[in-house]
C-alpha cells in the first residue's frame, strides 16, 4: 500500500499563529511514518505561503518573514497531496476561506467544510441557527458598527433587556481577543467601541448567573459522529481571557469533568445535535457554560478546529476516550478522505 501524502498548512494569520506551530509539531511527530508522508507549509501571519524547504526553519523559529503574494497561486502548493490538514484557527484558517481554496483546488481535507466553518466562526450565525432549533444559548443581541455609530443612546436602550454584566464580543474572532464584560451602560459603550475595532459586526450576550462552570467535549466523525467524555476548565480571573488563556499555568483542565452523569450526558447530547445541526465534519470541540446553583446549562460555542497540542483539550479529551493522539490524527485523515464521496 503506498504512503499516504499529507499536507499540513500551520501557522496562519489570526492570533493563534503560534498554538497553530505547536498543534502541527505535535501532529508531524505523532503520525506513523510507514503509513504517511507528511509535509508541513507554514502561512506567515502576513499570508504567504512558505515553500516546504523553508518550512522546518520557520516551524523552529516559530514564526516566519513577511511575503504577501496573491494567495491563489499558493494553492497549487496543495497540488500533488492526497489530503491537507488545515491546522489554522481563527480567521483566514477555521472560518471557510482557507477550506473555500481546498475545495476548488479539489483536494480532500480534514474538518468540516466551507459552510460549517464560517457558520461556526460567526458567533452570530452559530447562535442564530442553533436557536432555531431550541438549543440552549445565554440570551444575546447582534449590533452593527453602522447602527451603533448612527444611534449610540439607542443602542444601548436596545440592550437594557439582557440585563448587566454582559458580555460584548466580536462576532469572527477567537481567543478572547476584542471580548469585554461590561457592568454598566458606561462600561457597554467602551466595550462596544473596543469590539468594533476588530470586526463591523458584535454580538452582546446576557451573562450566566454567575461564574459558569467551563465544560468542553470533543466530537469526532462524519454523518455518524461521536462525542469523548466531558472535560471541564478551570482558572481564577473573572473570566477565560486572552491573558488567562495563553499563559501557562493560568487553567487547569479536569478529564473527566466533575460534574452529575446526567450533565454530562445532556452535555454530550446537546453537542452531537448541535454538531449535526451545523453540518460539522471531522472535528469539533464544543463548549459550554455550566452553573450548579441556578441549573443552567448552555452551549457557547463550536471550535471546527480545535488547539490540536498533545496537551490540548481535544486531544486530551479523545485519549479518555481511548484513543491515542496518533490513533486521532489517522482517524482524522481517514474521515477526510471518506468524505470525498
Ligand atoms: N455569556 C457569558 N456568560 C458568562 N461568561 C462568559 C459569557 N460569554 C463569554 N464568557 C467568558 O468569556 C470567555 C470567552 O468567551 P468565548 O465566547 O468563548 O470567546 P472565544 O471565542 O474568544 O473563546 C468564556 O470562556 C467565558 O469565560
Ligand atoms: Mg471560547
Amino acid at each position: 500500500m503506498s504512503k499516504i501524502r499529507l499536507l499540513v498548512l500551520c501557522g496562519g494569520q489570526s492570533e493563534e499563529h503560534e498554538v497553530s506551530l505547536s498543534s502541527a509539531k505535535s501532529v508531524l511527530e505523532a503520525l506513523p511514518k510507514d503509513r504517511f508522508e507528511v509535509t508541513p507549509v507554514v502561512i506567515t501571519r502576513e499570508g504567504k505561503w512558505l515553500p516546504p524547504s523553508e518550512t522546518p526553519h520557520a516551524l523552529e523559529r516559530g514564526s516566519a518573514p513577511s511575503g504577501g503574494e496573491l494567495v491563489l497561486s499558493q494553492a497549487s502548493s496543495a497540488a500533488g497531496f492526497d489530503v491537507v490538514f488545515p491546522l489554522l484557527h481563527g480567521p483566514m484558517g477555521e472560518d471557510g476561506t482557507v477550506q473555500g481554496l481546498l475545495r476548488l483546488a479539489g483536494i480532500p481535507f480534514v474538518g468540516s467544510s466551507v459552510l460549517a466553518s464560517s457558520v461556526c466562526m460567526d458567533k452570530i450565525m452559530m447562535k442564530s441557527v442553533l436557536a432555531t432549533y431550541n438549543i440552549p444559548q445565554v440570551a444575546y443581541q447582534a449590533v452593527t458598527h453602522h447602527e451603533f455609530s448612527s444611534h449610540p443612546e439607542k443602542i444601548i436602550d436596545r440592550l437594557e433587556h439582557l440585563g448587566y454584566p454582559v458580555f460584548v464580543k466580536p462576532a469572527n474572532l477567537g481567543s478572547s481577543v476584542g471580548i469585554s464584560k461590561a457592568k454598566n451602560p458606561e462600561e457597554l459603550r467602551a466595550a462596544l467601541r473596543f469590539a468594533f475595532q476588530f470586526d463591523r459586526r458584535v454580538i452582546v450576550e446576557a451573562s450566566t448567573k454567575g461564574k459558569p462552570r467551563e465544560l468542553e467535549v470533543a466530537i469526532l466523525g462524519n454523518d455518524n459522529p461521536k462525542a469523548s467524555p466531558v472535560g471541564e476548565l478551570t482558572f481564577d480571573s473573572e473570566f477565560y481571557d486572552y491573558e488567562t488563556k495563553y499563559t501557562a499555568g493560568r487553567a487547569e483542565m479536569h478529564i473527566p469533568a466533575n460534574v452529575p452523569a446526567e450533565i454530562s450526558a445532556q452535555v454530550q447530547a446537546m453537542a452531537l445535535e448541535s454538531y449535526k445541526i451545523l453540518d460539522c465534519a471531522g472535528l469539533a470541540r464544543i463548549d459550554f457554560f455550566y452553573v450548579p446553583e441556578s441549573g443552567e446549562l448552555y452551549l457557547n460555542e463550536l471550535n471546527t478546529i480545535p488547539g490540536f497540542t498533545k496537551t490540548s483539550m481535544y486531544p486530551k479529551l479523545w485519549e479518555a476516550g481511548g484513543l491515542s493522539y496518533a490513533e486521532l490524527v489517522s482517524r482524522l485523515v481517514e474521515l477526510a478522505l471518506e468524505q470525498r464521496n
